[in-house]
């Protein structure tokens, strides 16, 4: 996006070059020195690395992205190792059983390092050097993962023997150092793009997250040796935040796969299997024993719940090693298609990512989104929010999911119980293009055009990218991409629904605000996507209505939210 930025300049309406050039030097001039060092010093992410964007590299197919990343983890181990160890010496030992192609350290309370040897066989190798541990009083699971523990026999004493060990940074910055980073940026443009390098996945990350559901496909496969655990979701779909939980998908389908080249001649030989009523009860048998297997034998993995009634039935539980909130699902290939279809349109054009991640942290900021379940609206349908909004612009930044399946071809032919997911998968027979738009303009616009959208009456479709008549009186409709006569907002209660609007008017009005006052800046003052994401500015802010809000109504929104959140829940429950 910097390149892009910078070649535009000259083809931009005056105001917008004046907001790209004014701000430089006001904000260099009062950015200390730290945070220069801090920016100085950028991991690298893996959202850029996936999909392309701005070094011109090519971008990969999600079903390849995938596939690369699950085979690098299953030949990746996890090790939990003692604070003061001699990284060289570590990497000496653990090759004797093959070549190590990379490796990381990071903390998560202890210090772990994932290491990825070259061959799988190395894997092997080292498992059968390792043993159970005698536990004294209690007993262990013999369980033989690819999670192991380090012990030294003599610990090193020798303060020459270690060298210090860089740990790989897991967490997002703290809301101070990111106030730094946006305030010393150059402008809203940085500022945007500042904020998804800060908070997007790295490289580690992203590794360590297909790890952790590899290491969970080996505990699923005590019961479906040929299974396949996929991650979905913000982990893989390019919008994923530092932080953010990891959802995976227990596929049994790769399985039905092996049994149809078996057939030959005259005969067909069958499994003899235990039927039930339906696929749903097929499902929930399935995650239970696997929850149990979880919590019984799957090593690191604590907190385990089995949430069998929900929609969408799932096993969520903690894996404490990584730090991942893991929530487990089966026969969900819809949502993987989902997944697959953000991360084509996060590659179309480099101005979604960095727009859905200010926006999914300006919602965050102001607890319009919650980690708990309830009536709030979700990352995902603020993604879809961003995508539909981009969709109608004029020309659009992202083609309509009607138009991605005319492009499709006939691998692309993508039917899930009888909805029709298909759409093109190769990038490059998707035009780029040629709206020229700033991501201030954008960031903008996009508050001004949901602060007035008519949500009593429409629906937001970005499979035709127009709004709809609403087939339904929930106050947010967001129609699902793919399950068409489903909402994905359905959760979503009237107050939670205005506190959205009322927000998105005052960010519309701020950023209005300082394009006035932009001639007589004030120094010192947050600005820009600061200034709308810090909740102390937020209730600062100068809009009548906003102090005239009375705390009972506050309360009574809140009673609001947990009233419909319950009565989602026994739904959920009694579905
Ligand atoms: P985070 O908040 O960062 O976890 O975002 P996320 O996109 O991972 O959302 P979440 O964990 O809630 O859901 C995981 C995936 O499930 C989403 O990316 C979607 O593909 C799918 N999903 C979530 N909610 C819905 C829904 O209401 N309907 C449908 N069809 N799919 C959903
Ligand atoms: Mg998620």
């Amino acid at each position: 996006m910097a390149a892009r930025g910078l070649g535009l300049l000259t083809s931009l309406p005056l105001r917008a070059q004046r907001s790209q050039v004014q701000r430089p030097l006001r904000r260099l001039l009062s950015c200390p020195g730290t945070v220069a060092a801090a920016l100085g010093t950028e991991e690298q992410s893996s959202g850029s690395a996936e999909t392309g964007s701005e070094d011109g590299a090519p971008k990969k197919r999600f079903s390849e992205v995938q596939k690369e990343r699950r085979e690098q983890a299953q030949r990746t181990v996890l090790i939990h190792c003692p604070n003061k160890i001699s990284e060289k010496k570590f990497l000496k030992y653990l090759s004797q059983h093959g070549s190590i192609n990379n490796h990381f350290f990071y903390e998560s309370f202890g210090l772990y390092a994932v290491v990825e040897f070259s061959q799988k066989e190395s894997v092997a190798s080292l498992q059968k050097v390792t043993r159970t541990p005698s536990l004294g009083t209690e007993a262990a699971i013999p369980f033989r993962s690819r999670y192991f523990n380090l012990k030294l026999k003599t610990p090193l004493n020798q303060t020459s023997e270690q060298s210090s060990i860089q740990c790989r940074n897991q967490s997002s910055p703290s809301s101070k150092k990111l106030f730094e980073l946006l305030c010393c940026a150059e402008s809203v443009d940085d500022q945007l793009n500042t904020l998804l390098r800060e908070f997007q996945l790295t490289e580690e990350n992203t590794k360590l997250r297909y790890l952790t559901c590899s290491l969970i496909e080996d505990v699923a496969a005590a019961y479906f040796p040929d299974c396949t655990v996929r991650p979905f979701g913000s982990s893989v779909n390019s919008f994923g935040k530092l932080g953010c939980d990891l959802d995976m998908f227990l596929d049994l389908d790769e399985i039905e796969k092996f049994g149809t080249h078996k057939a030959s001649g005259n005969f067909l030989m069958e499994f003899q299997v235990k039927n039930v009523p339906s696929e749903r009860i097929a499902t929930q048998k399935i995650l239970s024993v696997i929850g149990e297997c979880l919590e019984h034998f799957g090593p690191g993995c604590v907190g385990v719940q089995k949430i069998l009634n929900a929609r969408c039935p799932l096993v969520r539980f903690s894996h404490q090693a990584s730090g991942f909130q893991c929530d487990l699902t089966a026969n969900n290939r819809i949502a993987l298609k989902s997944s697959e279809l953000l991360y084509i349109y996060g590659a179309l054009d480099s101005r979604v990512r960095a727009l859905v991640f200010s926006i999914r942290c300006w919602a965050r900021a102001h607890s319009l989104t919650s980690s708990i379940p309830g009536a709030w609206i979700t990352n995902f349908s603020l993604t879809v929010m961003v995508i539909f909004f981009l969709q109608r612009r004029s020309p659009p930044i992202l083609p309509t999911l009607d138009y991605l399946k005319t492009l499709a071809d006939a691998e692309d032919k993508c039917l899930i119980e009888g909805h029709n997911c298909t759409f093109v998968r190769d990038f490059n027979r998707i035009k780029p293009s040629g709206n020229a738009e700033t991501l201030e303009l954008l960031l903008k616009e996009f508050f001004e055009y949901f602060g007035n959208f008519a949500f009593n009456k429409n629906s937001i479709n970005i499979r035709q990218g127009r709004e709809q008549n609403k087939p339904e009186s929930s106050p947010l409709h967001i129609q699902n991409p793919f399950e068409t006569s489903l909402n994905i907002s359905k959760n979503v209660s009237q107050s939670q629904l205005q506190k959205f609007i009322d927000l998105a008017r005052e960010s519309a009005w701020i950023l209005h605000q300082e394009d006035k006052d932009r001639l007589s800046p004030s120094n010192n003052q947050p600005w820009g996507l600061a200034a709308l994401l810090l909740p102390s500015v937020a209730n600062s802010m100068s809009l009548a209505k906003k102090k005239k809000k009375t705390s009972s109504e506050r309360i009574k929104n809140l009673l609001e939210s947990i009233k419909s959140s319950s009565t989602e829940n026994s739904t959920a429950t009694n579905g």
